[in-house]
C-alpha cells in the first residue's frame, strides 16, 4: 500500500433504517440475524455444517465439514456427494413445477417464459446431448453465448453431468477466447450464431472460428445455437447446431453425483500480471454460498420477481442469475440487450412489464441512467419494486441517493453488496430488513464471514476511518479453491502477504465508528472499468504486441460513468508520433479491442519518449496516475532517470497528445 494508513475521504453521515413494514416481513429479521451471527461466532465450522445440511439436498451426506490439512487449499464437505443442477431444478418440481423459473426478454421485445418443469426438461435434454458427444465428469466446456435462456440451460446441463463450465463473456475478443480455451484445455465450445446488443448483431460464431483458426486445438466440437439466424459458416465434422443435438433427447437425465469439492466452474478474471486467472469454484460450498446469500441479502419470497442485470460472463451472473436464485425456486428475469435500447426507458419498462420486485445492478449503469434525467424513470410504473441492490464497485453517495429516491421512491432498502469472483458469493452487505444503511457503505459482514481490516504488519486496524487491507480471517464454503493449473499463483496472490493466515482480497477499506465497512478500491494493478476488472498488465501486453509499440504503461483515471477509465502511456519504436495522431490512436484502440475485447480499449493514449522509471527500473505508476488525473505532483521525482519527461507525460509540450 502506498501509505501505511489511508485517511478516509468520505464523511457520509446519513442513515436509512428499513421501513417498519419491510422489517416486519423480512427473513432474516432482527432476531433471526442475531441468532445466525451468534451461532457462527460460537462455532464457525458447526454453523456452516448446519447450514449445508438444511439448505442443500445431499445424495450422500458429508461427515467432515472443513478439511484444513492442505491450507490454504481448504476443502468443505469433501466426502459429501450432491448434484448442483438437481438442487436448482429437480428439488422444486413437486412444489413449484409450474412456477416461472425464467422470464426472458429479447432485445427486440419477444418474451419467453420457462417454468421450473420446462427448465428441468431443457437442462436434461441438453445434458443428454452433451453425454452423447462423449462429454462427462471433469471435461471442460467453454460457453461463449449471448444472455439467453440457453446460457443458463448449458451451465446447468454441464453441472448435471459433472462437466466443468467456463463462461467467456461475449464482449471478449477471439484472442481472449482462444487463451481461455487453451488454459482450460476445453474439449467443447458452445456458442451462438450471434447476439443482439444495442441494435447490432455481435458476431459470436465468427469470433469462435477465428479463435479456433489461431489455436484452441483441444476443442473437438462446437455446438452453435441459432439465435440471430443470420448466415454463419458451419465446419463439417466440427460444428453442430444446438437444435440438432437436442432433437429426440429424453427430458430426463440421470445426474452425475459428484463430491462437494468437484469443480463446478472456472471463471477467468484479471489479476496484476498479464495472464488472466482461472478461478476455480467447488460444487457444494459454492452452491451453499450462492443459495444462502440470495436468501439473506435479497429476502427472497415466493412471489418475488428477481432481476439481476449481470451477464453470465461475470461472477454476478453465475451466483445471482444461474445458481443462487434458482436454488431458491425464485423467478428470474433475463434480458439480452442494452440498457438504452431502443430508448433510455428500457430497464424501467422491463421492471414495469414484468412486475420486477428485486432489482440488482451496477453503479456504472445507475450513473449512466441517472445522467439521462429523472423524467425517464418517472414515466414508468415502478411500484412493484421493493428492494434494490448494487454490486461491482464502490457506489458514490450521489448515485445511491438517486437510486433510493427516484427508482426506489424512498420505499426500497438498498443493499450495496461487496464480493469478488474469488469469494463466490456476497460477503459484506446490508441485510435489508435489519441493517440501517449509509450511502456508499457495504455495511457489515454476513453471518459466518470474519472480515477485518489490517495494517502492513497484519494487525487489526481499530482506529475508526483508518484504511488498511481488507482480509477474511476464516475460510468460508463458497471461497475459490485454487487458480486452475497454477496453485502457486493462488497461494502467492491471496495468502502469502500475511503468511497464509488470512485471505487477502486486494481491496483497501476502512471501518467507521459503527463498524461499517467502506471499500476504497484496489491495491493491486487492477482497474475497475464499468464494474469489470481489467489488469493493467494485460492491456500493456496487448499494446506492446503492436509492431510500432516499444513500451506501454496503463493506469486508471476517475470517470464519471465508468468509475475508472483506461489511460495509456505509449513509447513507440523509432520517432515519437507528433502532430495529428488521431488515426494512430484509433488504430491502437482497435488493436487492443481485438486482442482483449472492447471494454479494454484505452480511453486516452499519450505518446512519450520514455516512461518515468526509478533508478532500479521500476515504472513510477503512482506518478503516472497523478498525471493522468491532472493532479498536482507531490511525490518525489528526483529519482527519475529523466525528470524532463514529466512535461511530455502531461502533454504540456503540445505534441504527442492523443484524443
Ligand atoms: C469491487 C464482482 C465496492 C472490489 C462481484 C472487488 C466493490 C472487485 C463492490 C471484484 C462493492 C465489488 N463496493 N467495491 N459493493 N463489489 N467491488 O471479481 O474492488 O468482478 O475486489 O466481482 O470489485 O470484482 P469482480
Amino acid at each position: 500500500m502506498d501509505n501505511k494508513n489511508i485517511e478516509s475521504a468520505l464523511h457520509e453521515t446519513r442513515q436509512f433504517p428499513p421501513a417498519p413494514a419491510f422489517a416486519a416481513a423480512a427473513h432474516p429479521n432482527v432476531g433471526e440475524l442475531a441468532a445466525l451471527h451468534a451461532a457462527a461466532e460460537r462455532d464457525h465450522v458447526g454453523f456452516w455444517a448446519d447450514q449445508a445440511r438444511s439448505a442443500l439436498q445431499w445424495h450422500k451426506p458429508f461427515t467432515q465439514t472443513l478439511d484444513e490439512s492442505d491450507a490454504p487449499n481448504y476443502r468443505w464437505f469433501a466426502d459429501g456427494q450432491l448434484n448442483v443442477s438437481v438442487n436448482c431444478t429437480d428439488v422444486h418440481l413437486a412444489q413449484h413445477g409450474d412456477k416461472a423459473a425464467l422470464i426472458f426478454e429479447a432485445e427486440q421485445g419477444a418474451v419467453r417464459r420457462l417454468s421450473y418443469r420446462e427448465l428441468h426438461a431443457e437442462v436434461c435434454r441438453f445434458a443428454n446431448a452433451l453425454r452423447n458427444l462423449g462429454i462427462g465428469r471433469g471435461d471442460r466446456v467453454i460457453l461463449y453465448l449471448p444472455l439467453v435462456p440457453e446460457a443458463i440451460i448449458a451451465m446447468q446441463a454441464c453441472a448435471r453431468i459433472g462437466a466443468i463450465h467456463s463462461v467467456v463473456f461475449g464482449g471478449f475478443s477471439a484472442l481472449s477466447l482462444r487463451d481461455r480455451i487453451e488454459d482450460a484445455g476445453a474439449r467443447l465450445l458452445i456458442t451462438a450464431d450471434g447476439g443482439h446488443r444495442g441494435g447490432n448483431v455481435i458476431e459470436l460464431k465468427a469470433a469462435c472460428d477465428k479463435a479456433l483458426s489461431e489455436g484452441g486445438a483441444s476443442i473437438e466440437q462446437v455446438i452453435v445455437l441459432q439465435h440471430t439466424a443470420h448466415d454463419v459458416p458451419m465446419q463439417a465434422g466440427r460444428d453442430l447446431w444446438w437444435h440438432d443435438v437436442v432433437s429426440g433427447q429424453p427430458d430426463h437425465c440421470e445426474p452425475e453425483w459428484v463430491g462437494a469439492e468437484h469443480p463446478l466452474f472456472l471463471l477467468y478474471t484479471s489479476g496484476s500480471t498479464g495472464k488472466p486467472k482461472g478461478i476455480q469454484h467447488s460444487s457444494g460450498g459454492y452452491l451453499l454460498g450462492a443459495k444462502l446469500t440470495a436468501q439473506w441479502v435479497f429476502d427472497l419470497k415466493p412471489a418475488d420477481v428477481f432481476w439481476c442485470t449481470a451477464d453470465v460472463g461475470w461472477i454476478t451472473g453465475h451466483s445471482y442469475v444461474a445458481y443462487g436464485p434458482l436454488a431458491n425456486a425464485a423467478t428470474v428475469v433475463l434480458y439480452e440487450g442494452g440498457p438504452t435500447w431502443p430508448d433510455a426507458g428500457r430497464f424501467w419498462r422491463i421492471i414495469q412489464d414484468h412486475r420486477v420486485s428485486i432489482f440488482y445492478t451496477a453503479p456504472t449503469a445507475l450513473r449512466a441512467l441517472m445522467k439521462l434525467g429523472d423524467h425517464i424513470p418517472q414515466q414508468y410504473d415502478l411500484s412493484s419494486l421493493r428492494l434494490l441492490g448494487s454490486v461491482g464497485e464502490p457506489i458514490n453517495p450521489e448515485a445511491w441517493m438517486w437510486y433510493r429516491s427516484v427508482i426506489g421512491q424512498d420505499r426500497c432498502p438498498i443493499v450495496d453488496t461487496w464480493w469478488q469472483t474469488e469469494t463466490g458469493s456476497i460477503l459484506i452487505s446490508p441485510v435489508p430488513g435489519v441493517t440501517a444503511t449509509k450511502p456508499g457503505s457495504c455495511t457489515r459482514p454476513l453471518p459466518g464471514i470474519v472480515a477485518d481490516i489490517v495494517d502492513d504488519e497484519g494487525h487489526s486496524v481499530t482506529t475508526p476511518d483508518t484504511g488498511g487491507y481488507l482480509v477474511i480471517r476464516k475460510p468460508w464454503p463458497a471461497m475459490l479453491r485454487t487458480i486452475w493449473n497454477d496453485n502457486e499463483r493462488y497461494v502467492s496472490t491471496y495468502w502469502e502477504r500475511f503468511q497464509n493466515r488470512y485471505y487477502v482480497a486486494g481491496d483497501s477499506a476502512n471501518r467507521d465508528a459503527d463498524g461499517y465497512f467502506w471499500i476504497m478500491g484496489r491495491i493491486d494493478d487492477v482497474l475497475n472499468v464499468a464494474g469489470h476488472r481489467l489488469g493493467t498488465m494485460e492491456i500493456e501486453s496487448a499494446l506492446v504486441a503492436h509492431l510500432r509499440v516499444a513500451e506501454a504503461a496503463v493506469v486508471g483515471r476517475p470517470h464519471e460513468i465508468k468509475g475508472e477509465a483506461v489511460f495509456a502511456y505509449v513509447v513507440c519504436r523509432g520517432e515519437r508520433p507528433t502532430g495529428d495522431t488521431r488515426e494512430f490512436v484509433e488504430e491502437l484502440r482497435k488493436w487492443v479491442g481485438e486482442q482483449l475485447g472492447a471494454i479494454a480499449k484505452p480511453d486516452e493514449i499519450r505518446f512519450t519518449d520514455n516512461l518515468p522509471k526509478t533508478r532500479s527500473g521500476k515504472i513510477m505508476r503512482r506518478l503516472l496516475r497523478t498525471i493522468a488525473r491532472g493532479e498536482e505532483i507531490t511525490q518525489d521525482i528526483s529519482t527519475l532517470e529523466n525528470p524532463g519527461i514529466v512535461e511530455q507525460l502531461r502533454g504540456d509540450d503540445g505534441s504527442g497528445k492523443g484524443r
